[in-house]
């Protein structure tokens, strides 16, 4: 089923530490749906890049592998989410990262008579993490991810997806934000997978094989909970 059949718009989150491999299952599970990918990590450093009020407040925090405030990361997204192609259904990659944040989703979803179709949490060991984040490089004009081992373009140089030449890293990818970013994950984001159990929408997924294998598993989950 796509978007275009489902009756009420499906909201997806993905939950996962670092690295789990988050942007990149949800860009594939996007095209697949006809979902929409809304990522705050995205849309934070979009406005770092901008300038915005938004942006000069996150900067310095997400360079030191912390969590900006809940109150501008929920106002990013609910702005985001109030844009009319999001009526086709969302894929949040990195949100909710606190209580907080999942309360003010719930609070958004209700206004919209809308529900969580199913939070699925990428398990992936530490170790894994810290190897996956130091490889990642993505496309600059398109934006595609690649790894330096795991995922590199099909022509070396060259974007798969839009042949572009220019890459880049992101500043918060070395070892000591890393580090940071992974203890703000277990100390505020693992806990969201008691939350959505308690709610009946957690779905768990093996996250440390291959790529298109997690796939597959991934689009067996979100057709059943589309459905
Ligand atoms: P954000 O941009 O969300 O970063 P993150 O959660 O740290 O997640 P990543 O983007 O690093 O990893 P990913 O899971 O998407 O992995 P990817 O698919 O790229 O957040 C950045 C910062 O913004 C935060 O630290 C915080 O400061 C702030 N922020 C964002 N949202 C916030 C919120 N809600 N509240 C407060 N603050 C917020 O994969 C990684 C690499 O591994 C890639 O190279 C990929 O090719 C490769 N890979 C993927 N899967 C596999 C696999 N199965 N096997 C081998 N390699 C793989």
């Amino acid at each position: 089923m796509d978007a275009a059949t489902m009756t009420t718009p499906a909201v997806l989150i993905l939950l996962g530490p670092p690295g789990a491999g988050k942007g990149t299952q949800a860009r594939m599970l996007e095209d697949k749906f006809g979902l929409v990918q809304l990522s705050t990590g995205d849309l934070l450093r979009a406005a770092v890049a901008a300038g915005t009020d938004a942006g000069k407040a996150a900067k310095a925090v997400m360079e030191a592998g912390e969590l900006v405030s809940d109150q501008i990361v929920i106002d990013i997204l609910r702005d985001r989410m109030a844009e009319p192609d999001c009526a086709k259904g969302v894929i949040l990659d990195g949100f909710p990262r606190t209580t907080v944040q999942a309360e003010a989703l719930d609070g958004l979803l209700a206004e919209k008579d809308q529900k969580i179709s199913a939070a699925i949490s990428l398990e992936v060991e530490d170790a894994e993490m810290v190897i996956r984040i130091s490889g990642r490089y993505t496309c600059a004009g398109c934006g595609e991810g690649y790894h330096d081992t795991f995922k590199k373009p099909s022509v070396d140089g060259t974007c798969d997806n839009c042949g572009g030449t220019e890459f880049k890293r992101r500043a918060d990818d070395n070892a000591e934000t890393v580090a940071s970013r992974l203890s703000a994950y277990h100390a505020q984001t693992a806990p969201l997978i008691t939350y959505y159990d308690g709610q009946s929408v957690l779905k768990r997924t093996n996250a440390m094989g291959k790529i298109e294998d997690i796939a597959r598993d991934l689009e067996d989950i979100v057709a059943s909970a589309v459905n």
